[in-house]
């Protein structure tokens, strides 16, 4: 692949990693994804970012289609997580910068991560603007949105905004702009790295959302450091409002039943809380946690408004998938659900009750109390599990209702 022009001298020369299925632990990535990082070509020529280190040779070659590497004056590190920071020793060392830009606990992350003595770091703070010849930067600290280094910068005289990871998705492909793809597509894609990777600071993201609004900021393009790049109002207001409903969490008419069972009983449980969630008008969807990767129960959350978790006990706890369930979503702190437990054992059965102790230290509602079977379930177990699904539905209609 050629490097990709965005706006005359300015490029993508960043990678694309087909093969990648674990987002660094963060989610899997079933379609990959792109490393990215941009050159601007001016009085003093900058490069945004490095990529992953596994990389560096493929960052190497597309500058140097453009440019010899050496002729590089600063490097901007708007984060300092390693698929983009990466091939930063490696870079400087070839590029040898007049400067290196970074924000404060930037600079603090990048002198622990390399051996940073005689580099020429220069923090910048939050809307300090650089001049490079006939553009001028202006970085943005975009704290915790992920990490607390991170910044984004902002060409002005282009309109193109180089966002990090903000507005990233987990696609690889030759394919570089958002505009060579269908609407539902790009829309899982935001869905599946917002709620396994943004979702904590979704307070954040509103007031970026509004501080750009306020700052007056256009965009021409939005390019992320993942994923496909923006270059049509469209899709820059598309991925602006798709962020600003992540965000806002506002709950959906759909339930999410997670489970983990050992010999078959708590399976038959969930089906029958589907049945009762069914009977009430709630579509839901049962998701074993044991077979499925936490961050896909995490993509299917995004659409709904209730969880159910239910695990058979062992050595008085629930299976380990429902465990490592919990602390996936407890850290990625979901907001506005409705929930409750269930689930099968054949002596102690104290896992539904933990389950719930767990969604209600995660905010959620609880709509009913843990169901608990013996061995079963018999008519009986059934039945409560019904009604369990029943409490779900019902107030989980009673949440939208009151939006
Ligand atoms: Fe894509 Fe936080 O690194």
């Amino acid at each position: 692949m050629k490097p990709v022009t965005l706006k005359d001298d300015i490029y993508w020369v960043g990678s694309v990693d087909f093969n990648l299925r674990n987002f660094h632990h963060y989610s899997r990535s079933p379609m990959g994804s792109t490393y990215n990082a941009y050159l601007v070509k001016d009085e003093k020529n900058v490069l945004f970012d490095t990529v992953d280190d596994k990389h560096c040779d493929e960052l190497i070659r597309r500058i140097s289609e453009i440019m010899d590497p050496t002729e590089i004056d600063y490097i901007v590190c708007n984060h300092l997580e390693k698929d983009h920071a990466g091939c930063l020793e490696k870079m400087v060392e070839l590029c040898k910068p007049e400067k290196i830009f970074c924000s404060t606990i930037g600079e603090k992350f990048m002198r622990a991560q390399f051996n940073t003595e005689n580099w020429p770091i220069q923090t910048v703070k939050d809307l300090e603007q650089l001049n490079i010849g006939k553009r001028n930067i202006t970085f943005l600290e975009t704290r915790m949105l992920h990490w607390p280094d991170s910044m984004v910068s902002y060409l002005q005289e282009d309109k193109v905004l180089i966002s990090n990871d903000i507005f990233g998705q987990n696609v690889a492909t030759s394919r570089r702009f958002v505009d060579e793809y269908e609407r539902p597509f790009l829309l899982q894609a935001i869905k599946d790295y917002y709620y396994n990777i943004i979702l904590p600071y979704s307070p954040l993201v509103l007031k970026l959302i509004e501080r750009i609004k306020t700052l007056g900021l256009e965009f021409d393009v939005i390019a992320p450091d993942h994923g496909l790049i923006l270059r049509t109002p469209d899709d820059v207001n598309f991925f602006i409002n798709s962020y600003q409903e992540c965000a806002e969490q506002k709950p959906k008419l759909q339930a999410v039943i997670a489970y983990e069972s050992l010999w078959g009983a708590t399976e038959k449980m969930a089906q029958a809380i589907g049945d009762g969630l069914s009977s009430v008008g709630v579509p839901y969807l049962i998701i074993d946690a044991q077979a499925n990767h936490c961050s896909s129960i995490m993509n299917a959350l995004a659409d709904s408004g209730a969880l159910v978790l239910g695990s058979s006990t062992r050595n008085n706890m629930p299976l380990v998938s429902m465990i490592s369930l919990v602390a996936h979503i407890k850290g990625l702190k979901p907001k506005n659900l409705v929930g409750a437990s269930f689930g099968s054992h054949g002596w102690s059965g104290e896992a539904p009750k933990m389950l719930t102790e767990e969604l209600t230290n995660m905010g959620v509602e609880i709509a009913a109390e843990p169901v608990r079977a013996f061995f079963g379930p018999n008519d009986a177990e059934i039945a409560e599990c019904v009604e369990l699904g029943k409490k779900v539905g019902e107030a989980l209609k009673a949440k939208i209702a009151a939006l």
